[in-house]
């Protein structure tokens, strides 16, 4: 399979934790627009969506599937997303296509948390993917010292402004060997919108695309 294959693969083995008549939460990026695909074909049989990005919410819209505000979703059970690395405790990097910090508020609301990679994205400990950091504009070269006091070497990504109007730094260079202490300790500099470390709200369930088929890793 190619990694295009496997992205449809996981993307449409996703279904199965589909619920008929619930809300069922939305990521980011390309491996979720084949779950968005995927959704499609099963559109009648869902109530609705609660999205993560601009970007998914015209997918979803343009397939003819309704969009619920989050606002008005008090709870429901399911939240289907991609991942840029994921660890063997079913922690992640995620904020690769900019959609983080609506991303981590979906996932938090959520019952429960399916994420859909290849297994490029599968490693031991996570860190060679930059890590991306939303951060208030204002704040960034501050918030960029505060990062490399803790070991990464951050990099604004010019020309990018996030669906909140915010900035994103790459942090590169990490080894994360502690994902929620590191996930708190950013979290806690002042100007942080959000990390892309999901280390306290993991995933539950990862469909894992390989060449052999997709294979459900569990907690
Ligand atoms: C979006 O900001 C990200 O968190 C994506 O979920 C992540 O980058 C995975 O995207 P792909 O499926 O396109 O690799």
């Amino acid at each position: 399979m190619t990694q295009d294959e496997m992205k449809k693969a996981v993307g449409w083995a996703a279904l199965s934790y589909v619920q008929p008549g619930t809300i069922i939460g939305v990521g980011t990026g390309s491996t979720v627009n084949c779950f968005i695909d995927a959704l499609a074909s099963i559109k009648d049989q869902i109530k609705a969506a609660v999205s993560s990005s601009e970007a998914s919410t015209e997918r979803l819209k343009a397939l003819g599937i309704t969009v619920m505000d989050l606002n008005d979703v008090d709870s429901f059970d399911l939240y289907v997303d991609g991942a840029d690395e994921i660890n063997p405790q079913m922690e992640m990097i995620k904020g690769g296509g900019a959609a983080l910090t609506r991303e981590k508020i979906v996932a938090a609301v959520a019952r429960q948390f399916v994420c859909i990679v290849d297994s490029g994205k599968v490693v031991e400990t996570m860190g060679r993917f930059p890590l991306p950091v939303e951060v208030i504009p204002m704040s960034r070269e501050y918030v960029a010292r505060e990062l490399k006091k803790l070991g990464g070497n951050p990099v604004y990504r010019a020309g990018v402004l996030t669906d909140n109007g915010n900035q994103i730094l790459d942090v590169h260079g990490l080894h994360i060997s502690n994902a929620k202490q590191l996930e708190s300790q950013i979290n806690n500099i002042v100007g942080v919108v959000t990390v892309g470390l999901f280390a306290h709200r993991g995933a539950d369930v990862a469909l894992v695309g390989s060449p052999e088929g997709v294979k459900t890793v569990t907690r």
